[in-house]
């Protein structure tokens, strides 16, 4: 087995598991990365030699690459993804649950021999800025060069992180593979996969990660979802902080007056949108920065004052359709170079197309699938063919963003004066709400609930209840994660004021009833308002409520009639719908917080 020039580590925990993986997974070849642009252009080199990826038409866009997945590896999977805490009720009623022995015995035999013919990448990563007290560091090892592209595009990686973890430093060990062996002599295939016996596992208490089977990003790319997420959720539980699936953005007044907040949306919901929001330009000198679209890491400050918050991430891992020179001007430009492009579709001049990217599309594509494409192009039961996969990505550099904030890569992050939850909800929740007490916000995160997208397989359209949008996400017991929210709460003296969104209702007809997009600046401008005790807001039975009049409305006609379906609550309907929490809180069992439980009886009582 052949490796390459020997990294600078003297790390000997990290030597002994690269060595004990390669014997167990059996490689051709390893493989340090050190994360820089010559290393990164020889493997998309050789990738595009053997037919895996394309080089894009340069001139357009510099950097870029196109990939295409395997059809049925698209999304994450939530079925095979799993918590092997050492005790079942530890993984909760909310997670696939196996246990670790038998699992580990599993994994063990999977991955025997898994890499043959491929070779072994060892990926050191940085969660966070490197150094951050706020950062985390893990190694993936992988067997896929399109892990170590796109991780150099999504983490900090390399040297750097070598030698800040120095000779003993703590590192979670990520191990990936595609488990595809190659034969000897046998051809490759573009994006090896193993869609019968992928398994995405997680072990809490050791704080290890094993993903097998699957190449896509949010299964495959272990910095993101699995550390990030689920793996940091377990240390922030133990350590007193918060591990969340928020995106983080700055509000600038007029006056120059920065203010930050963090949100939660269910997968696919805008939540990049949401991040690089542009405000109408009638809201003068209002501006939105951006520090992140995904994951937000917030622990307290020296003080216990505030809650301050890092984006673990360097890119953005985001959903391409949908976006366009209309819903999302800063992530196109993000994604103008050096840009890992996946399932998308390619144009005849070397360019990337998706639905929504442009109102008519090109005359000929190749779509996602790598078949030739036209305009109105029906399969066999006269369904429109998409040109891009619903989950197709990009994989930009945070840096590329226009808005970016200039405190993006502060190693002490920024404070947090806002949460924000939503949902994409059609009918019955209200546009926007504060909640009462920081209790009743969590309460809010808790019932946050959303109409199935296509980021993770499952039946589109169909409503799920997404506690904090961390469902998928929460690498422990569900209800002790709402108590964990319940206890930072009060361990902080000005705790993050809690908002509920809705930007999706529509009408009867099936209209939305809010423009969304750059509007919804207004109701950011009336949450920051609210932070800093300015706006006004009506005391109700759901929480405080913005009147019309609390609202600026430049540059947009919204009548007293819209603004009131928009906002309309109907009593009898929330208190059924409250009541029939009923369920969802009893699995729980008794890890639910008594005061979660508070929170929905004075609820149902005030409705
Ligand atoms: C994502 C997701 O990819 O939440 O960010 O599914
Ligand atoms: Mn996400």
């Amino acid at each position: 087995m052949t490796t390459n020039a020997i990294p600078k580590t003297n790390h000997a925990k990290l030597k002994s598991w690269v060595d004990e993986v390669a014997s167990l997974c059996k490689p051709a070849r390893i493989h340090w990365c050190d994360g820089s642009q010559a290393e990164a252009d020889a493997l998309l080199d050789e990738m595009i030699a053997n037919g895996t990826g394309i080089k894009l038409n340069q001139e357009k866009r510099p950097g870029c690459y196109l990939f295409r997945s395997d059809t049925r590896d698209v999304a994450r999977v939530e079925k095979s993804t799993f918590i092997c805490s050492a005790k079942k009720e530890d993984a909760g009623p909310t997670n696939n649950w196996a246990d670790p022995v038998e699992m580990r015995a599993k994994l063990k035999k999977l991955f025997d021999g898994a890499m043959a013919g491929r070779t072994l990448y060892v990926i050191p990563f940085s969660m966070g800025p490197v150094g951050s007290p706020l950062a985390q560091y893990g190694v993936e090892i992988s067997d896929s060069p399109y892990v170590v592209v796109n991780m150099r595009i999504m983490a900090r990686i390399g040297q750097p992180v070598l030698d800040a973890l120095g000779e003993d430093g703590f590192f979670v060990p990520a191990l990936h593979s595609v488990g595809a062996p190659l034969a000897p002599g046998a051809k490759d295939v573009a994006w090896p996969c193993n869609p019968e016996s992928t398994h995405i596992v997680h072990f809490p208490e050791d704080r290890s990660i094993w993903s097998f089977g699957s190449g896509y990003g949010g299964n495959a790319l272990l910095g993101k979802k699995c550390l990030a997420l689920r793996i940091a959720s377990v240390l922030a539980r133990d350590e007193g902080w918060l591990a969340e699936h928020m995106l983080i953005l700055g509000v600038e007044s007029p006056n120059g007056e920065k203010t930050y907040v963090s949100a939660a949306f269910p997968s696919a919901c805008g939540k990049t949108n949401f991040a690089m929001l542009i405000p109408p330009k009638e809201l003068n000198g209002w501006k939105v920065t951006t520090i992140g679209d995904d994951i937000a890491w917030l622990k307290a400050d020296p003080d216990a004052r505030q809650l301050r918050a890092i984006n673990p991430e360097a890119g953005f891992f985001g959903v391409a359709p949908g976006t366009s020179a209309k819903t999302n001007p800063n992530a196109l430009a993000s994604c103008s170079r050096d840009t890992i492009f996946t399932n998308v579709a390619l144009t005849d001049d070397g360019d990337v197309w998706w639905e929504g990217l442009t109102d008519a599309p090109p005359a000929h594509l190749i779509d996602w699938k790598g078949n030739e494409w036209q305009p109105g192009q029906l399969d066999k039961d006269g369904k429109p063919v998409l040109a891009a996969h619903p989950n197709s990505r990009f994989t930009a550099p945070a840096r590329n963003c226009p808005c970016i904030d200039k405190d993006w890569e502060n190693p002490a992050g920024v404070p947090i004066s806002a949460f924000v939850y939503g949902g994409r909800r059609m009918s019955e929740i209200p546009l926007v709400f504060q909640s009462i007490s920081w209790n009743h916000g969590v309460y809010l995160g808790a019932t946050l609930s959303s109409e199935q997208t296509a980021a993770a397989e499952g039946k589109v359209g169909s409503l799920r209840r997404d506690p904090m949008a961390m469902l998928p996400f929460c690498g422990y017991h569900m209800g002790d994660y709402f108590g964990h929210h319940i206890k930072i709460g009060k361990k902080i003296s000005n705790p993050p004021k809690i908002f509920h969104v809705n930007w999706f209702r529509k009408s009867a007809e099936g209209k939305f009833l809010w423009p969304g997009f750059g509007d919804n600046a207004r109701i950011l401008k009336w949450i920051v308002e609210r932070v800093k005790g300015i706006a006004a807001a009506k005391e109700t039975p759901i929480g405080f409520v913005p009147s019309k009049e609390d609202i600026t409305w430049d540059g947009l006609n919204f009548s007293q009639e819209q603004w009131d379906a928009v906002t309309a609550i109907n009593r009898d309907t929330l208190r059924k719908q409250t009541e029939e929490q009923a369920d969802f809180f009893a699995t729980f069992g008794d890890r639910l917080p008594q005061e979660i439980a508070d929170e929905r009886t004075r609820l149902i009582n005030t409705l």
